[in-house]
């Protein structure tokens, strides 16, 4: 399947925002700092299990230089606000026990939740994560995240308990997607990237 991790793509969410989705790179360390400041500490616990304001400069680091193959790290930007530091971003590890499978989290700046960007970062990864062979996303997400169990749940995720989290597994095969609104924006958001992808291969060739 074609996917081009260097293609820049461009997205209205359904109540009109542009945003351009791409790689992460590291010139976006900055603006990854201050989009964590931003957050609710709601959010900043729910994607990294602490409350505190400043994000470790050494994760910041690591979120910012993915290798795109074993470490694959995507972001929204908002195409016409420079104000806004990222909407939102999505990364995966590839896992080194099971090389199909891969940890997959999300941060979507709070201002933003509930508006498709969270769907919209999935669906890329989903797309980068199957063209390097990966068929498998798992996700650990703490009890009290109800926003992040539900929307996994609508799209048919499998959770195991474990004492503070959930260990969620979401397969990578669309037709295991759930026939509800979850399953069908991801379909949708799918489809477009796909088109996009095939479009940029032909005006290659
Ligand atoms: C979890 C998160 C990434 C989802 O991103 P998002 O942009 O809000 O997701 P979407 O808008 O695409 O919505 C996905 C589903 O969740 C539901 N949802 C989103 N926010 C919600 C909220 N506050 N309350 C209830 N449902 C909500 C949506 O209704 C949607 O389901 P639907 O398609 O059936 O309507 C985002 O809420 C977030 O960043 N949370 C804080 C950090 C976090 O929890 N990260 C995940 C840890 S791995």
């Amino acid at each position: 399947m074609p996917f081009d991790p260097q293609r820049e793509l461009h997205f209205c969410l359904e109540d009109g925002t542009p945003l351009c989705v791409r790689s992460i790179r590291p010139a976006d360390r900055d603006f990854i700092a201050e989009a964590f400041r931003r957050l609710s500490p709601e959010s900043r616990y729910f994607r990294f299990w602490t409350r505190v304001r400043e994000l470790n400069p050494h994760l910041v680091d690591q979120i910012c230089a993915p290798d795109q193959k074993d470490h694959v790290g995507w972001v929204a930007v908002h195409q016409t606000r420079d104000d806004i530091p990222g909407v939102g971003g999505g990364s995966f590890w590839r896992l080194k026990e099971d090389p199909q499978a891969a940890e997959i989290s999300f941060t979507v700046a709070d201002e933003f939740q509930g508006h498709g960007v969270g769907t919209l970062l999935l669906a890329v990864l989903w797309e980068h994560a199957l063209s390097l062979g990966i068929t498998r996303f798992v996700g650990h997400v703490l009890h009290e995240n109800i926003t992040m169990r539900a929307w996994w749940d609508a799209l048919g995720a499998t959770e195991q308990e474990a004492p503070r989290h959930w260990l969620t597994t979401l397969i990578l095969d669309e037709s295991l997607l759930q026939d509800n609104h979850a399953g069908n924006s991801l379909r949708a958001r799918l489809a477009t990237i796909r088109d996009w992808m095939n479009e940029e291969i032909s005006l290659k060739d």
